[in-house]
């Protein structure tokens, strides 16, 4: 019998996680104040995360100590099993090989509690009550909900409207798990009650639920804000999806051509990409590809610009790809993948061409999720139909120009709570947005006076 599954033991999993800024071939350009348009210092960030994760932000220490209790609760879905997708191969009759590294192992069903556990023990080693948050399709909350309840921390949930509305049981998780959810603009904030005064019908967006959960934190000395994506902290632990993959590619005995994972904020893609980017810069010839909606399309058609990561810019401003803090999305499925902005550190990697970003609608995504789930059984979320469907095209790409390809993508999560976008796509209600390129002109409009990083787009 053909190997299927590479699995490492508890024993096997690393003990430090990879911090590529100590890598990267130009560095990183600060965060900004908001009110000031100086960079930031240490104590701007204070108010809003305990200064233990601060440290982890500006750090350029390449290895970061995993402390012992994150091991341990790691140890309840880590080591995640790296999977051959044999069955796929077979059905895309390519020659390619295609392995995946399965992150929607953890009980929260994606990559999101490998930061959510981290994120929640260093609040809780500082003293941290209560950790309010935003979240799209529920994936994040769900991770948070669960990684705060392991430490007897107390979780609100900002949850973008639309996703609150078509996904009602990732809000019953962040219950079960003890959170309060609320749906964003809501009227408990400043921030929810003036976006929802000149827009009462407000699908609501990630920018939008950031500037709630960041106003509710400021405003109480024992709440931190916690972020699921984009920052340098979060990219710092998803770092240990590649770290574990590349020990599972050296048992398999090959090494990928090409990396593939979904971006939204850019946090599972750089998760599994980062330990490999390191052999890139090093010279090694690896196609490394994110993944975003063509209708939220922050690296394809976004410049690379100071902006604020929320809508009504109370957090600082990041050197990075983005549509305008107020561009709102078509609402796609894919409710991860629907930021304004992408993590600085993938934006620095496009600029360096180390990463290649590519965009894709909505319908290919679900078809090649229907292929994956018939062929390899697993049903996958929506935002991570979007790594699969670049990885059928690369192995289709493999067959035609008859190239053995190694392909390597991050299963992100499991779609068993997304099943209502699967009976849009087989009912025939899905369908694909185009985006005037007016429309994003206007967001940008919004940024315009802002400071300009040196390599501005
Ligand atoms: C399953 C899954 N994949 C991907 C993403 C995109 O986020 P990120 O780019 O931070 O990995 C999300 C976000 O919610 C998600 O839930």
């Amino acid at each position: 019998m053909r190997d299927k599954k590479y699995v490492l033991t508890e024993q096997d999993m690393p003990r430090q996680w990879y911090n590529i800024m100590a890598d990267m071939p130009t560095p990183m350009e600060p965060p900004l104040h908001p009110g000031t348009g100086q960079p930031c210092g240490p104590e701007d960030l204070a108010p809003i995360f305990p200064m233990n994760l601060i440290e982890q932000e500006v750090s350029t220490q390449r290895w970061i100590d995993i402390p012992e209790e994150v091991l341990d609760k790691y140890a309840i879905w880590r080591p995640s099993p790296l999977y051959r997708a044999h069955n796929l191969e077979k059905t895309l009759d390519t020659p390619a090989k295609i392995y995946f590294k399965n992150e929607g192992v953890s009980p929260a069903g994606s990559h999101k509690p490998n930061t959510a556990l981290a994120q929640a023990y260093y609040n809780k080693v500082a003293g941290t009550k209560k950790i309010t948050t935003e979240t799209g399709a529920g994936q994040w909350g769900s991770a948070l909900a669960m990684c705060c309840s392991f430490f007897g921390i107390e979780c609100k949930v900002f949850m973008v409207k639309i996703s609150y509305n078509q996904k009602p049981y990732r809000r019953l998780m962040m219950e079960t798990w003890g959170a309060n959810c609320t749906a964003s603009p809501s009227n408990e904030t400043r921030a929810g009650r003036s976006i929802l005064e000149k827009d009462p019908d407000s699908p609501g967006s990630l920018g939008m639920a950031i500037s709630e959960a960041v106003e509710e934190a400021v405003s109480d000395d024992n709440t931190k804000y916690a972020l699921g994506s984009v920052l340098n902290h979060v990219m710092i632990h998803q770092s240990i999806i590649g770290l574990e993959a590349i020990k599972q590619m050296k048992m398999a005995g090959d090494y990928p051509d090409i990396i593939i994972g979904s971006a939204g904020g850019g946090s599972n893609f750089a998760g599994l990409a980062m330990p490999f980017a390191l052999d890139k810069i090093n010279g090694r010839d690896i196609d490394i590809i994110a993944v975003e909606p063509t209708s939220c399309p922050t690296m394809t058609r976004g410049p690379f610009a100071y902006d604020f990561g929320d809508t009504v810019q109370m957090t600082p401003m990041l050197p990075m790809h983005t549509l305008g803090h107020n561009f709102v999305p078509a609402p796609i499925h894919a409710g991860g993948l629907r930021y304004h902005g992408m993590a600085p550190i993938v934006s620095q990697l496009i600029l360096d061409n180390i990463v290649r970003p590519v965009s894709i609608h909505q319908i290919e995504t679900f078809k090649a999720g229907f292929t994956f789930a018939r062929s390899e059984g697993f049903i996958s979320a929506p935002e991570c139909n979007h790594a699969i469907a670049i990885a059928i095209r690369e192995a289709l790409k493999a067959k035609e120009e008859g190239k053995e390809k190694t392909i390597l993508f991050n299963w992100s999560g499991h779609g068993l709570v997304d099943l209502a976008a699967y009976e849009a796509y087989m009912r025939g209600n899905l369908s694909d947005h185009e985006l005037p390129q007016e429309q994003i002109d206007a967001a940008l409009n919004d940024i315009a006076a802002l400071p300009k990083p040196q390599q501005a787009t």
